[in-house]
């Protein structure tokens, strides 16, 4: 298999078996986002204690690329520290500008590599990225 189908599928059983989709209780961080070029939202949802994040859940419309992206944000960072969170959102960050990056601890992550190509893209797998930024640097 070709890894740009393997990449494919990955995005499609994100975005088709969303993980960690839903809502959490009142004592959650809710962090509300638009994607300015197309009006999809997220809204997502961190427990964060002693500095680790407990729970992250995630509801909204977007297309596959930004509910992917959710999913695969949210498996990665729960039950991490703050720091390995946005350590995550960095090296995403670098993932989207064209960079070699790999996540040997979260591999899925490795399948919206090739969105970098596409630049209109790029807004739809980082929303849940900025979602999770603002959530944490809003609250420590
Ligand atoms: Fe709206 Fe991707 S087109 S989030």
């Amino acid at each position: 298999m070709e890894l740009d189908d393997l990449y494919r599928r990955v995005i499609m059983d994100h975005y088709k078996k969303p993980r960690n989709r839903g809502k959490l209780d009142e004592n959650s961080v809710t962090i509300e986002l638009n994607n300015p070029t197309c009006g999809d939202r997220i809204s997502l949802q961190l427990i964060v204690e002693d500095n680790i994040v407990k729970d992250a859940r995630h509801t909204g419309e977007g297309c596959s690329i930004s509910i992917s992206s959710a999913s695969m944000m949210t498996e990665a960072i729960k039950g991490k520290t703050v720091e390995q969170a946005l350590d995550y959102a960095d090296r995403f960050s670098h993932l989207m500008q064209g960079e070699e990056v790999t996540f040997d601890d979260y591999e899925d992550l490795e399948a919206l590599s090739g969105v970098n190509k596409f630049p209109a893209r790029i807004k739809c797998a980082t929303l849940a990225w900025n979602a999770l930024k603002k959530g944490i640097n809003e609250n420590n």
